[in-house]
């Protein structure tokens, strides 16, 4: 293949990118995403915050704007994420209880109805287990509601749409070795041997020089699959440049291949200039849109 999309077709999967609404009418921005991905997912736009800015009033303007931009160009869609204890609106953020439960659940099932058969993956819950060595849940407003809120939260997405593959998403849980990995590993264990509705695990791969890629990144994919859910690469980005981020994207990609379950890989951007890191060059085309080291490599790997 010539493009990402066909390079990772001939295994049978995606290469995604995500989208942001604002730069659809940047056209070096959107003929890139448009030739080289085919799984979408929106950046910002179909989060809690914005789409329940106010409680009960739902806003899918600029959601729709990258769904249809995705359909009409024959993509598929990652919904990103129906709950998260981040970019909450501000009338959730001081929620609790029984309140708070509900108001979540809500909102797991209007925004997944009213994206029903629209949506490839849902990440219906995005980054609850904490960072460190304790391989517990993270503190939020939500994981006070009770342990319980991850699974509820599958099942109401489940029953809104359920021909949506079901997703846990999170970050630092790459290397097999961490108590982070372990955690949500006994979690995805457990939904599967009570049937809670879960269908995939997403691992975002944030990485830099303080977070590598691990060695061990296939031993993950492949236990985690072994538990019986598709596997995804979902917000790949690498600090770097030239031929050590590539090889380090390489080795992403081979990861992923080296699993029959790793069914797709996604990036959090598209050029260097759209990427949210501050700094830095994470992502494979730079900031005029040409192909960098890091795009060949994984280009040649897939
Ligand atoms: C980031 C977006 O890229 C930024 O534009 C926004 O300001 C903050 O969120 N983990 C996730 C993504 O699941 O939703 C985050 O996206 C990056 C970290």
């Amino acid at each position: 293949g010539s493009t990402l999309q066909a390079a990772a077709g001939e295994s049978g999967r995606y290469f995604g990118t995500a989208i942001a609404a604002n730069r659809l009418s940047d056209s070096t921005y959107s003929t890139i995403a448009n030739r080289e991905f085919n799984m979408v997912t929106a950046e910002n736009e179909m989060k809690m915050d914005a789409t329940e800015p106010n409680q009960n009033q739902f806003s899918y303007g600029n959601a729709d704007r990258i769904v249809n931009w995705a359909r009409s160009n024959g993509k598929q869609v990652r919904g990103h994420a129906l709950a998260w204890h981040s970019q909450q609106p501000g009338w959730m953020q001081n929620m609790s209880g029984t309140s708070l439960r509900n108001a979540m659940l809500n909102h797991v099932t209007q925004v997944a109805t009213y994206y029903r058969g629209k949506i490839h993956t849902w990440d219906v819950v995005n980054e609850a287990f904490a960072d460190g060595s304790s391989g517990g849940r993270r503190d939020s407003n939500l994981q006070r509601t009770g342990n319980d809120w991850i699974e509820a939260a599958f099942r109401a997405a489940r029953a809104a749409d359920p021909g949506a593959k079901l997703c846990y998403n999170d970050y630092n849980t790459d290397n097999w070795s961490h108590a982070k990995t372990q955690g949500v590993y006994n979690m995805v264990r457990d939904f599967k041997s009570r049937g809670v509705p879960i269908d995939c695990v997403g691992f975002q791969a944030h990485f830099n020089s303080g977070n590598p890629v691990p060695s061990n990144y296939d031993v993950t994919l492949r236990n985690f699959a072994a538990l019986g859910v598709d596997v995804q690469i979902t917000e790949l980005d690498i600090e770097g440049s030239g031929s050590s981020q590539a090889q380090q994207y390489q080795g992403v990609v081979q990861a992923c291949l080296s699993v029959a379950r790793c069914t797709g890989i996604t990036v959090w951007g598209v050029r260097d200039s759209d990427s949210w890191r501050a700094s830095g060059t994470p992502l494979l085309f730079d900031g005029s849109g040409n192909k960098k080291a890091a795009y060949t490599s994984v280009l040649n790997q897939l």
